[in-house]
């Protein structure tokens, strides 16, 4: 019997809960249809992540000019050993958590005994991360628990379990996609749920020059251009829809006043967008553009309002030595 044979066997079974279907795929279509019929047309950021959609991101993390990634990974590098200093019977709860990449830095740190009693949750719209990443990590730390949770952690928080020690695990400036107001209230649902003795880990991409900020979002491959046009893609697949990527233009900007990226695919041409399940017909004129992201950057001041607003107190913020971004670690 070779390897392959033996891993096959040994494999744990991968044990994910999934809640996506709570979702349908009409509330699905209704909101899409929405977005695409409103006077400013919108997708929801949500829709970049399906298979290729993860896959191109992925990329996007490993480009020189998107720093966020491997900055906030050298924060939880430089400073794991403080992070974990604590963690005991630890339930790790990762919200949005893609790869495995960054909760590595964090198991990596933790003792024998540590490890032996955590939990690992990692919590994601997309059910195919999960599965690689718990397989990744299974291979890395056989004896860690781990239990996916598949849903949608915007409107879903509630499926997080209540249970002592929890580390609930933010990272990636995810929450700058939320509108502010939003972000509050998103804070609030944590403060909410967190006891005594849990934490709260929250990565946010701090205000910097624009240059910096829009090379980011606007990288020399083009990369980025074709995450952005690729959920065209998606929603094709959702509604049938017949939306060429090649007819769209990729458009990133800096808008100071919000202190946000804002990303939007530009009609190249005037155009219609056909689809058998579509009752109202979608009209593009030329230079139309489909607003699909916001990316908000932070101050100090937005960290110490989110711990105010959470009724959370901050115990430490972590940041790299140029202050690009911040690792926060809030405590009830
Ligand atoms: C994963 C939402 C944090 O806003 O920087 C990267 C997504 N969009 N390049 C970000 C993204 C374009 C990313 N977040």
């Amino acid at each position: 019997m070779n390897d392959t044979d033996i891993n096959s066997i040994v494999k744990k079974e991968i044990a994910i809960d999934n809640y996506l279907s709570e979702t349908g795929p009409d509330v699905l279509r209704e909101e899409l249809i929405k977005g695409l019929t409103a006077e400013q047309k919108y997708i929801s950021s949500k829709y970049f992540y399906d298979k290729k959609g993860s896959e191109i991101f992925e990329e996007i993390t490993k480009l020189d000019d998107y720093y966020p990634t491997r900055t906030e990974k050298s924060i939880l590098t430089n400073n794991a050993k403080s992070i974990v200093k604590d963690f005991r019977q630890t339930t790790i709860i990762e919200l949005g958590s893609g790869d495995s990449s960054k909760i590595s830095i964090i198991l990596n740190s933790l003792s024998n005994m540590q490890l032996k009693s955590a939990t690992y949750i990692p919590f994601d719209v997309s059910k195919t991360a999960i599965e690689k990443s718990i397989s990744d990590l299974t291979e890395k730390f056989p004896e860690l628990k781990i239990r996916g949770i598949a849903a949608d952690f915007m409107n879903q928080l509630n499926l997080i379990p209540e249970v002592k020690h929890k580390v609930i695990c933010f990272f990636g400036s995810t929450i700058g996609n939320l509108n502010p107001q939003d972000a509050f209230e998103f804070m609030k649902k944590i403060g909410d749920i967190m006891n005594a003795g849990d934490i709260c880990l929250l990565g946010t991409d701090m205000v910097k020059d624009i240059k910096t900020l829009e090379n980011a979002y606007n990288d020399n491959s083009n990369i980025t251009a074709a995450f952005n046009k690729n959920i065209l893609n998606v929603v094709n697949k959702h509604l049938k829809t017949d939306f060429n990527t090649d007819l769209f233009e990729h458009h990133a900007f800096y808008n100071t006043q919000k202190s946000r990226i804002e990303m939007y695919l530009k009609a190249k041409l005037n155009m219609q967008i056909n689809s058998p399940s579509l009752t109202r017909k979608i009209r593009l004129n030329k230079n139309e553009s489909i607003h699909t992201e916001n990316s908000h950057k932070f101050t100090n001041e937005n960290i110490f309002e989110f711990a105010q607003y959470a009724g959370l107190k901050i115990k430490t913020v972590f940041r790299d030595k140029n202050g690009w971004f911040s690792l926060i670690q809030f405590i009830k």
